[in-house]
């Protein structure tokens, strides 16, 4: 049974596709409206989520399927110690694909492996966030029509934001692409990640603490939130919580083509006077986020033989 756990579960042919598909569900909206008719997407989401969950949601009503929801871990069975195997093993019996967050890291992986349905994952502690990135990265087909030869900036809380972890990865992949790496010293890309990814595949990357000084140079910054909820005391939060605010006059250093992504919620990072500028795309996110959820549902529910 395919799920998607890890962004590296996808080749970059299917990234391909999936964007490809996901532009063509925006031009042509009708001809998907009846796809998956009387087919039903369970979302089991076991920690806060606003567009993740209701976006997974609109995309399979917009496919014309059903949806079953579970929105928080105290509204069900695992408040009384149901373990997430057990949960994903109830819930196969009832829908034909499971979309799940979970505040541990491995739990989808742990999910896949009971589920007899295919399971997404929709964030899975400080680990990864697969299908932020399918958003991201149908931002940056529209927003520059290609994935490779890029320089991005990412900035904030690099050390816990899933969907930076998950957007490097998927990155790296393509030519010609170099990460500026923005954080407080606390709050660092992850040495595993650096590992792994980064130094295996010779990709260039600098880390700074001056997110001014790297502005100019940048062709996307992806802000994000100091991820409070993984803090272990409040004290480090509210010392790095403000590290970095985006505010219109910082951007005056920047290009005219920058893109700038933030895959929200925001909290303090973007002043709301930049909304309206026209190298803001985190809104664009958000959109894009529903497409690139049909197009990886219609795919993995044809695959598993549902469609
Ligand atoms: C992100 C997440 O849940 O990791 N939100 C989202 O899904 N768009 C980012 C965050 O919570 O900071």
């Amino acid at each position: 049974m395919r799920s998607v756990i890890d962004i590296l579960d996808l080749d970059v042919h299917e990234l391909d596709a999936l964007t490809d598909t996901a532009l063509d569900i925006i031009a042509h909206p009708d001809d998907y409206a009846d796809a998956c008719r009387r087919k039903k997407l369970a979302t089991l989401f076991f920690e806060p989520s606003t567009r993740t969950r209701l976006s997974f949601e609109a995309a399979m009503y917009e496919l014309g399927g059903n949806v079953l929801s579970m929105a928080s871990a105290a509204a069900s069975s695992a408040a009384k110690g149901e373990s997430v195997a057990d949960t994903v093993k109830t819930v196969s019996c009832y829908a034909d694909i499971i979309a799940m967050r979970h505040p541990k890291e491995g739990a989808a992986l742990v999910a896949a492996n009971s589920a007899t349905v295919p399971v997404i994952n929709a964030g899975d502690g400080g680990h990864c966030h697969p299908t932020q990135t399918l958003a991201d990265l149908l931002t940056v087909r529209r927003e520059k029509g290609r994935f490779g030869d890029l320089t991005v900036g990412f900035c904030g809380d690099l050390k816990f934001g899933r969907t930076v972890h998950s957007f490097i990865s998927a990155l790296s992949r393509y030519p010609g692409v170099r990460f500026v790496l923005i954080s407080p010293e606390e709050l660092k890309l992850p040495s595993y990640i650096k590992k792994d990814v980064l130094q295996k595949k010779e990709i260039p990357y600098v880390q700074t603490e001056d997110l001014e000084d790297a502005l100019p140079g940048l062709d996307i910054l992806y802000m994000t939130r100091v991820q409070r909820e993984r803090f272990f005391n409040e004290e480090d939060y509210l010392r790095l919580k403000d590290s970095y605010i985006l505010t219109p006059d910082k951007l005056k250093n920047a290009g005219p083509d920058l893109s700038v992504m933030h895959p929200l919620p925001r909290v303090n990072e973007i002043s709301v006077a930049i909304d309206n500028d026209p190298r803001a795309c985190y809104f664009k996110q958000v959109s894009n986020g529903k497409y690139m959820r049909m197009a990886l549902i219609l795919k993995l529910l044809k695959e598993a033989g549902t469609l």
